[in-house]
């Protein structure tokens, strides 16, 4: 068994008037657009429960939670997050760190970092310092939809 293991994970929702906008288990104020998906379209807590698996090699979040299953319809996406980390868990690892890059044109997020940052960290059981969060714009080349990147590190439970 490996001390450490490496994750990463992405996502994508496309941004549409009269949504709300979560990332990261917060639902952003004043936000223009949200993000069209099944659920909550929360695309740090998908990406990053892709990098849960992806660390594990456990394949992705649609083999477990496939979006034409009638039983996701809506599924809160903080379960999935934690659904993941139950699979991370029982193969003896748990996440040490992670690093976000939310690329967004609008709004400007840098004055919600820490309540991003600590609402990610709670949901992994993590220090807030644990957690890092960068937010980009795409420079205008994707203002409908919002992209989200996502590292982990995994380490051994028992290390
Ligand atoms: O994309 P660009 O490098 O021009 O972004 C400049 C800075 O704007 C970023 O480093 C980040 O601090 C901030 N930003 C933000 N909220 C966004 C996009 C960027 O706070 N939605
Ligand atoms: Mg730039």
């Amino acid at each position: 068994m490996l001390a450490y293991r490496i994750g990463y994970g992405e996502d994508a929702h496309r941004l549409e008037a009269g949504r709300d906008l979560w990332l990261g288990g917060l639902k952003i104020p004043d936000a223009l657009h949200g993000a069209v998906a099944h659920s909550d379209g929360d695309a740090v807590l998908h990406a990053l429960a892709d990098a849960l698996l992806s660390g594990l090699a456990l394949g992705d979040i649609g083999q477990y939670f496939p979006d034409n299953d009638p039983a996701n319809a809506g599924l809160d996406s903080a379960t999935i997050l934690r659904r993941c980390l139950e699979l991370v868990r029982g193969r003896g690892y748990a996440p040490l760190n992670v690093a976000l890059v939310v690329t967004l044109d609008r709004p400007k997020l840098g004055g919600l970092r820490p309540d991003i940052a600590a609402s990610v960290a709670e949901l992994l059981t993590l220090d807030r310092a644990e957690v890092g969060v960068s937010f980009k714009t795409s420079e205008g080349l994707a203002t409908g939809h919002v992209q989200v990147r996502a590292t982990v590190l995994l380490g051994r439970a028992d290390g």
